[in-house]
C-alpha cells in the first residue's frame, strides 16, 4: 500500500503523541512493506503565529490532497483563552475541517480492553467486556444552527438553533445501522423525543431505515436516562447513535467510565474512505511538555485510520495487540499508574510490534 497521511500534531500535548504515532506507523510500514508517508501541516497556535489563522489555507490544501488526516489536539491554557492566538482556537480548527470535509459521522469507541478495568471510575465488574460504540452526527444540529444575541424587555439574550433535516439525519443513522450489522447487532437512539421536535425527526427517520435492518434490535433512550444507564451498566450498550450535542456530552462521560481519556480514538467520516482521526481528550496544556502524555488515544486513532481509510485490518489488529501486549507487561504511562515516559511506552509498543 502507498499513500499519504496528513498530520496535524497542533497545540500542547498534540505534537507528543503525534511523533509516537508516526513511530508506529514507520513500524507497520516496514513490517508489512506498505509506504505510506506522512505530511505535516500546522493547526492552532503555531499556525496562528505564521499565518494569523488557526485553520490556514496551506494546511486544508495539505488535508486535500491526503487520504487521511491525523489529528493531535488544538487550544491553549485554560487560563489564557481570550487571547488572539487561542480565542476559539478549537472551534476554528475542529469545526472548520469537520464541515469543510463534511465528517458527518463521529465513531467514539469506548472500549475496555481485558484486565484494563482497573482504569475505570466505576467497579471492575461493571464494565467487564464493555465495548460501546458512540456514532454521533458531526456538521449540524445546535452546533451548526443560527444563534443570536439580543435585546429582549430591556434585557441580554441569547439564543442557538437546534436544526436538522431528514437527510442529514439518515445518513448517519445508516452508518450507526451497518455499523450494528457488523457487531452485535444491537442499536440504541438516543433523544429526547418527550420534548424536542428535532428528536421526532430523528425518530421518523430511524424508523423508515430500521426496515431495512430486520436483523438490528433497536431501541430508543432518552438521553438522561442513557447517561444514566451509561455509568450504571455500560456493558449493555452496542452501539449508540445521537445528534451533535448528545453525543458531545455522553461521549466525554463514555470517556470516564472507560477511565483514561488517553485510551479514546475517534474517527470523523464522510462516507468516502477520506476520514479525520483524532484523540478524543485534548491539548492538556497542564501536561504539555513533561514528556508524560499518554500516546495510546493516538496510536489508536492510527489504527482506526489503518482499518476504514487502506482496509489495513491486520496492521490495525498488530497495532492494537502491541499496546494491549505492552500494557499485559505492566509497561505503563503515569495515568494508568506506571512510570513511563510517552517515548519509554511508544519504544515497548514498538518491541512488541516486531
Ligand atoms: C469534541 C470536543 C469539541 C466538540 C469541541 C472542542 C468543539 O469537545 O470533539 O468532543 O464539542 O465537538
Ligand atoms: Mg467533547
Amino acid at each position: 500500500m502507498k499513500g499519504t497521511i496528513a498530520t496535524l500534531p497542533g497545540d500542547g500535548i498534540g505534537p507528543e503523541i503525534m511523533a509516537s504515532a508516526v513511530r508506529i506507523l514507520n513500524a507497520v510500514n516496514k513490517k508489512f512493506g506498505h509506504e505510506i508517508k506522512t505530511e505535516m501541516g500546522l493547526v492552532g497556535g503555531d499556525a496562528y503565529d505564521k499565518f494569523g489563522k488557526h485553520l490556514p489555507e496551506e494546511t486544508l490544501a495539505l488535508c486535500e490532497k491526503a487520504d487521511a488526516i491525523l489529528f493531535g489536539a488544538v487550544g491553549g491554557p485554560v487560563d489564557d483563552q481570550e487571547s488572539p492566538r487561542w480565542k476559539d482556537a478549537e472551534k476554528n480548527v475542529i469545526l472548520g475541517l469537520r464541515k469543510k470535509f463534511d465528517l458527518f459521522a463521529n465513531l467514539r469507541p469506548l472500549k475496555v480492553w481485558p484486565g484494563m478495568e482497573l482504569f475505570s471510575s466505576l467497579k471492575p465488574e461493571a464494565v467487564r467486556g464493555m465495548d460501546v460504540l458512540i456514532v454521533r452526527e458531526l456538521v449540524s444540529g445546535i452546533y451548526f444552527g443560527a444563534r443570536r444575541r439580543f435585546q429582549e424587555k430591556g434585557e441580554d439574550a441569547a439564543e442557538d438553533t437546534n436544526k436538522y433535516t431528514w437527510s442529514e439525519i439518515e445518513r448517519v443513522v445508516r452508518v450507526a445501522f451497518e455499523s450494528a450489522a457488523k457487531r452485535k447487532n444491537r442499536l440504541t437512539v438516543v433523544d429526547k423525543a418527550n420534548v424536542l421536535e428535532t428528536s421526532r425527526l430523528w425518530r421518523d427517520v430511524v424508523r423508515e431505515v430500521a426496515k431495512e435492518y430486520g436483523s438490528v434490535a433497536m431501541e430508543f433512550m432518552f438521553v438522561d436516562n442513557a447517561a444514566m444507564q451509561l455509568a450504571r451498566n455500560p456493558a449493555a450498550f452496542d452501539v449508540i447513535v445521537t445528534d451533535n450535542m448528545f453525543g458531545d456530552i455522553l461521549s466525554d462521560l463514555g470517556g470516564a467510565v472507560v477511565g483514561s481519556l488517553g485510551l479514546l480514538p475517534s474517527a470523523s467520516l464522510g462516507g468516502k474512505k477520506f476520514g479525520l482521526y483524532e484523540p478524543s481528550h485534548g491539548s492538556a496544556p497542564d501536561i504539555a511538555g513533561k514528556a508524560i502524555a499518554n500516546p495510546t488515544a493516538q496510536i489508536f486513532s492510527l489504527a482506526m485510520l489503518l482499518r476504514h481509510t487502506y482496509g489495513l485490518s491486520k496492521e490495525a489488529v498488530a497495532v492494537e495487540a502491541a499496546i494491549l501486549a505492552a500494557w499485559t507487561a505492566g509497561k505503563k504511562t503515569k495515568d494508568l499508574g506506571g512510570d513511563l515516559s510517552t517515548d519509554e511506552f511508544t519504544d515497548c509498543v514498538l518491541q512488541e510490534l516486531k
